[in-house]
Formats: structure tokens, sequence, C-alpha cells
């Protein structure tokens, strides 16, 4: 297989994000490729902008980002038991326009949250809210890192043993799905 891209969406913006370190530690797990983290710092979705002055730049190159990249990572925290304003604003975007970025693209989810259940309400209304733009999500297995401020060691790695078998599990099926998603293009 020729080089992977891996892309990064990360549903919270602050610098220390545990959700932005378990981005990286997918992107360690799933072995040789290249990843870069794209920025969700968008401006909100209103449709006043998009009448007048249409798709912005950085929603366009987020676009294009994600239709370059063999798979996309997406890492959000749950607020108040769904996904954050900043990824459902990007979903928001990424909807306009006739792009379909998603189409076909393969797509593994996983959350890092302060609550014991990881963020697992926010995996279920991510599934629903990927669901129209037809990605490749996989199905599991489900990687739900609960009190995600405890759950990093200092060089950023997850010290839970358990947690990082499920999420190299979760990268050695996005690597699969990636070969099916390159065999299945014309
Ligand atoms: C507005 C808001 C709502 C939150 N709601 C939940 C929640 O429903 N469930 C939960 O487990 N944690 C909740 N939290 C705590 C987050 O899980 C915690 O801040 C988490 O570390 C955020 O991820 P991050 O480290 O990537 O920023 C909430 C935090 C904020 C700021």
């Amino acid at each position: 297989m020729t080089q992977i891209h891996l892309l990064g969406l990360c549903g919270a913006l602050r610098s220390g994000s545990t959700n932005r370190l378990l981005l990286h530690e997918a992107a360690r797990l799933f072995g040789p490729a290249t990843f870069a983290e794209a920025s969700l710092r968008l401006p909100l979705y209103d449709g006043d902008v998009e009448a007048q002055h249409g798709i912005p730049q950085e929603v366009q190159d987020l676009a294009q980002q994600i239709i370059a990249a063999d798979a996309v990572l997406i890492a959000g925290p749950e607020y108040n038991k769904g996904i954050s304003g900043v990824l459902k604003n990007a979903l928001d975007w990424l909807s306009r326009g006739n792009q379909r970025p998603w189409a076909g693209k393969p797509v593994a989810i996983m959350s890092a949250a302060a609550g014991r259940a990881g963020g697992e309400r926010m995996q279920v209304m991510l599934r629903s809210c990927l669901n129209p733009f037809q990605p490749r999500v996989l199905p599991g297995p489900e990687v739900m890192i609960a009190a995600s401020d405890q759950a990093f060691d200092a060089a950023g790695q997850l010290k839970d043993p358990r947690s990082t078998e499920t999420l190299s599990a979760l990268m050695a099926r996005l690597r699969d799905e990636i070969a099916l998603a390159r065999a299945a293009q014309p």
C-alpha cells in the first residue's frame, strides 16, 4: 500500500484537549502513515453569510483536506450528552456546497470525556449526524476514554493497556477499510 494520509478532527478547541491527545495516540498506533490535524476554528454557520459570500475559504480548505485524506479520525468530548458545537458547526458547514467530502470516506470515531461513560452518548449522536453523508464509519470497537484528564501519561500515551489494545484494534480495522476504499476507487 502506498503512503497513507490520516486527517484528524478534534471536537475541542482548547490547547490541552485530551481528545487531541487521543487523536495522536490513534495515529501512533495506526503505524506508518502521515497525520495532520485540521482546524475546526470556523465561523458559526450563518445562512446570510453563505448567501452573500458563499462558503468560507477555511470550510472549503477543510473539505479539500478530507477529500485528500485516506481516512479521517474524529475525537471529541461529550458536551451535555451530545457532540460539541465546534464539531456540529463543522459538519453543518461541510454539508453545504456540492463537494460531498465524506462520501465513501473511511472514518474512525472515538471520544475522551470527564464522565464514566467516556463520551458514549456523543458517539451515538456523531454516528447519527455523519450518516446522511455516507462515509464508511467503522462500527467499532468503540474507543471511549473515561476520566480523560487522568488517562494519559506525561508522554501523551494512554495509561490503560486495555484502552491501548482497543484503540489498536480500531486502527487495524481502519487500515483494512482504507484498503477496501482504495480498491473500490475507479
Ligand atoms: C459545556 C460542557 C459540557 C460537558 N458535558 C459533559 C457530558 O455531558 N458528559 C461528560 O462526560 N463530560 C462532560 N463535560 C466534561 C468534558 O467531558 C471534559 O471537559 C473533557 O475533558 C473535554 O474534552 P477535552 O479534554 O478534549 O477538552 C462537559 C464539559 C463542558 C465544557
